[in-house]
């Protein structure tokens, strides 16, 4: 039986970190063992509101492929590909921004959130605007049963799957298949000062490159708890950062509780609590900077597993592509 497809991917504005690593990367790294799970690096979707930097797009591809590798996602057991060599995918988009509303767009919660987030006001570029059918196109040409993606992106796919009954609808069968998000159940990573969502344009994110210094220096300013003062008061576990990243990246659960219980009773100083997360980050990061060092030096191959990755993707989506113009009745010169 052929395996249940993955699709994820992400858009190529920087390189990854540990939020990437929480959010998603994590559940790659188990999903490609039995699943055919496909990787895009997003290219075309971070153009959408980098048009005017396009060299930021064009040289995180290089940058975003190592984070994967580096973190041992499988080129023979996961396909990496590059979605502005995918036109199957730029052509379904355009299918699909007929079965959608401008209005719908709008009102789609990622879409409100990130407009905000960049202050674009009423002067949005309409590729931004169109990306969750453009997104609808990347999930649906793989034809993915599952999409592992941080919470942020449930609208999305929740969009996806609007567009696919539509289609479905409109060409009398069912062409399409419904998308299911997994999305971790632990929260999204925030960032080390406590402010929000940890993110690449935070300026404060986690790199999975990041130096031991790096590192040391994020756990070191985390914020924890502002009112435990002396090691002896009792501290608060929620809100605080250290915990939320032991909770994330700390294997032994039973130490993480019983470091929550001391904490909360008094007794367990900051610097305590983050010498241990340290460590833990520490011995996370140090395997993926190193295997990322080595690989970095080997571009060619690196660019040869992108290459060979596109080439799948496009036997892929240019069939997929085909059963949608032919299911929504276009006109076909090669049938004519
Ligand atoms: N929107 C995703 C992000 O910002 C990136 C992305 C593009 C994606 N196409 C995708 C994610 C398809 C999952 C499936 O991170």
């Amino acid at each position: 039986m052929a395996k249940p497809i993955v699709l994820t991917g992400d858009r190529t504005t920087g390189p990854l970190h540990l939020g990437h690593y929480a959010g998603s990367l994590q559940t790659r790294l188990k999903l490609q063992k039995d699943h055919d799970q496909f990787v895009l690096l997003a290219d075309s979707q971070a153009l959408t509101d980098n048009a005017h930097r396009p060299e930021k797009v064009r040289e995180n591809i290089l940058e975003v492929a190592l984070d994967y590798l580096a973190v041992g996602i499988d080129p023979d057991l996961s396909t990496i590909c590059l979605q502005s060599h995918l036109p199957a995918l730029a052509e379904l988009s355009m299918l699909y921004l007929n079965f959608v509303t401008v209005a719908r767009l709008e009102r789609n919660p990622t879409i409100k959130d990130e407009v905000r987030a960049r202050g674009f006001g009423r002067n949005i570029p309409a590729g931004f605007l169109c990306y969750p059918a453009a997104q609808a196109a990347d999930i649906t040409a793989f034809k993915a049963a599952l999409v592992p993606v941080g919470e942020d992106q449930a609208p999305i796919i929740e969009q996806t799957n609007e567009i696919v009954r539509r289609i479905n609808a409109q060409a009398g069968s069912e062409i399409l298949l419904e998308a299911m998000a997994l999305i971790p159940k632990a929260g999204r990573l925030p960032n080390p000062d406590g402010k929000g969502k940890m993110s690449k344009s935070s300026g404060s994110a986690i790199l999975l490159s990041a130096s031991p210094d790096e590192i040391y220096a994020a756990v070191r300013g985390m914020f924890t708890d502002p009112n435990h003062l002396h090691v002896q008061d009792p501290g608060h576990v929620d809100g605080n950062v250290v915990f939320a990243f032991l909770d994330a990246f700390c294997d032994d659960l039973g130490e993480v509780e019983s470091l929550k219980n001391h904490y909360q009773q008094g007794g367990l100083g900051d610097q305590a609590i983050k010498k241990r997360l340290d460590q833990v980050l520490q011995a996370l990061i140090a395997p993926i900077r190193t295997r990322r060092a080595e690989l970095a030096r080997e571009k060619a191959f690196v660019i040869d597993v992108i290459r060979r990755g596109t080439e799948r993707a496009k036997q892929v989506t240019e069939a997929t592509k085909q059963e949608v113009a032919e299911g929504l009745g276009l006109f076909s010169l090669s049938r004519a």
